[in-house]
């Protein structure tokens, strides 16, 4: 538990990762430990109200690409990524910051269950 937490602690350690460490032990240990959460979509609905005000809930692409009509590992390994710091946006960095394990997993769950129009 510790382990985990010192992986993925503070912006440094994003920063870091940042610079280019693609499959990153700390990212696949996350990713994994999402997957294995059976996410709520009622729950990933309520959230995701957030999202979809960039993304759009009809999968369409606007300059910012769909979060609609991706598989649930997609979504979950993207989201990680930002959270971590391996994947660069500001914005996607600062709103994976607040998501815990639960949350992502219940995002993915409910993104992944909407069919893009
Ligand atoms: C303020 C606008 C904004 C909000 C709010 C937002 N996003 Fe994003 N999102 C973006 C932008 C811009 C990108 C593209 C970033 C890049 O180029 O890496 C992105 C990228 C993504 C991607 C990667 C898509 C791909 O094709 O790989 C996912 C997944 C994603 N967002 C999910 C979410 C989820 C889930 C939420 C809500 C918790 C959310 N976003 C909220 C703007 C936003």
């Amino acid at each position: 538990m510790t382990a985990v937490l010192l992986a993925g602690a503070g912006p440094a350690a994003g920063q870091q990762a940042a610079a280019g460490a693609e499959g990153s032990p700390a990212a696949e240990d996350r990713i994994a430990a999402v997957l294995g959460i059976s996410g709520d979509p009622a729950y990933g609905e309520y959230l995701g109200g957030e999202c979809v005000t960039c993304h759009q809930q009809s999968g369409a692409s606007s300059g910012i690409p769909p979060v609609v009509g991706h598989e649930e590992d997609y979504l979950v390994r993207a989201l990680v990524e930002y959270q971590l710091g391996l994947r660069s946006n500001q914005v996607m960095n600062m709103i994976t910051s607040r998501l815990g394990e639960e949350e992502i997993a219940a995002l993915a769950a409910y993104f992944a269950g909407l069919d893009p129009d």
